[in-house]
């Protein structure tokens, strides 16, 4: 029997992989905490650490985790930026889903840009309340407008052909261009010709604050960002200054730079001590939603899916798992 010791349990995910614990071949201890360095001792006598995005697989947690016997990190999520792949070579072997549903994420981009743009969650909130004014709710038609995409992968690509959908002209930045027939472009020109940026590259150290002033400068004001990727890709102070300056027209934000202690928990009723979050918040311009875009029903059937795979895959071969990130971190063979 495999046991699972999986970090971070929320109600939507048990729902999803309680399906799989059949208690002969795999057993998973539903732990609600995350994976820090102090808990990691709660997957003592697991075989697994099943982790989420904001689980911080340090090299510590990773000494920890080895220490207590575990032998896979088994993360339930596209993004691995939190995990040391490279460090865990040779103790931990690290699986993740490298795609599950990117229509979720697509679809939420949109949903977002489109909410912001055409004013619904003012609409919204204003109708509740039996105001049918119109002022203020002015928005900007998609068609004929340029959308820079950043990284034209699963997700990006998704993006471009709902993008396609409403008319617009659609610039690429990506640092591995495929060789097709998308408008690809530099990202300087990118930042200076959209009226839109999504982004959809993964997080890096090149890619870290991708999006900082100097970038902000060079772009048309009144631009729209959206950010359904990771949050460190923007330097979210240099963002609130475009945006109190006026340069930027308005930001959707499912990601958040400093979200690991704050997103994904009932924070109403409590003061919440991130300045730069709630100032954000407090803009008419800027949505946030709490890293929500892969929240479908069919997304979580899918992460459930193939992180059950992965799990068997690392048990069952003697070689490399099925999505083992190893060969990523240039160590294989070492
Ligand atoms: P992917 O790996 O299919 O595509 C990423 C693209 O970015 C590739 O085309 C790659 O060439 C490009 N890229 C890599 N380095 C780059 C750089 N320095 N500059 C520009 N482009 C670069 O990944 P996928 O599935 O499309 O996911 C994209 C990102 O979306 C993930 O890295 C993850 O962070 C995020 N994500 C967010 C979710 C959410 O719920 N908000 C859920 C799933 C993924």
């Amino acid at each position: 029997m495999i046991r699972v010791a999986f970090f971070d349990t929320k109600e939507y995910d048990r729902a999803a992989f309680a399906q799989y614990d059949d208690r002969s071949l795999l057993a998973f201890k539903f732990l609600e905490t995350r994976l820090t360095e102090d808990t990691a001792a709660l997957a003592k006598g697991s075989d697994v650490a099943c982790v989420f995005v904001n689980d911080a697989v340090n090299r510590a947690v990773i000494d920890r985790l080895y220490a207590n016997g575990v032998q896979v990190i088994a993360l339930r999520c596209a993004g691995y930026n939190n995990v040391d792949v490279k460090y865990a070579f040779g103790k931990l072997r690290v699986v993740h889903v490298p795609a599950y549903s990117p229509h979720a994420v697509a679809e939420h981009a949109m949903a977002m840009l489109l909410t912001s743009v055409r004013r619904i969650h003012k609409a919204y909130n204003r109708t509740r309340d039996f105001n049918f004014s119109l002022n203020g709710l002015t928005g900007f038609d998609f068609y004929g407008k340029t959308v820079g995409v950043i990284g034209a992968g699963k997700i990006g690509r998704i993006f471009i052909d709902i993008c396609r959908g409403f008319g617009m002209r659609i610039l690429v930045y990506d640092k591995y261009p495929a060789g097709d027939n998308l408008e690809y472009t530099a990202l300087e020109k990118l930042f200076a010709c959209s009226d839109i940026i999504s982004l959809h590259c993964p997080l890096t150290d090149e890619t870290r604050h991708m999006i900082d002033a100097g970038a902000i400068a060079g772009m048309k004001k009144g631009v729209v960002i959206v950010n359904t990727s990771r949050g460190g890709l923007i330097d979210t102070e240099a963002l609130l200054a475009g945006i109190k300056s006026r340069k930027i027209g308005a930001a959707c934000l499912d990601v958040y730079e400093e979200e690991a202690d704050i997103f994904f928990e009932d924070r109403s009723g409590h003061i919440l001590n991130d300045d730069l979050l709630s100032r954000l918040i407090s803009m008419p311009n800027v949505i946030v939603t709490s890293h929500q875009a892969f929240l479908t029903e069919e997304a979580l059937n899918s992460i459930a899916e193939v992180t059950v795979n992965n799990i068997r895959s690392c048990f069952v071969n003697s070689g490399r798992c099925e999505n083992e990130l190893c060969d990523r971190c240039g160590r294989i063979g070492q």
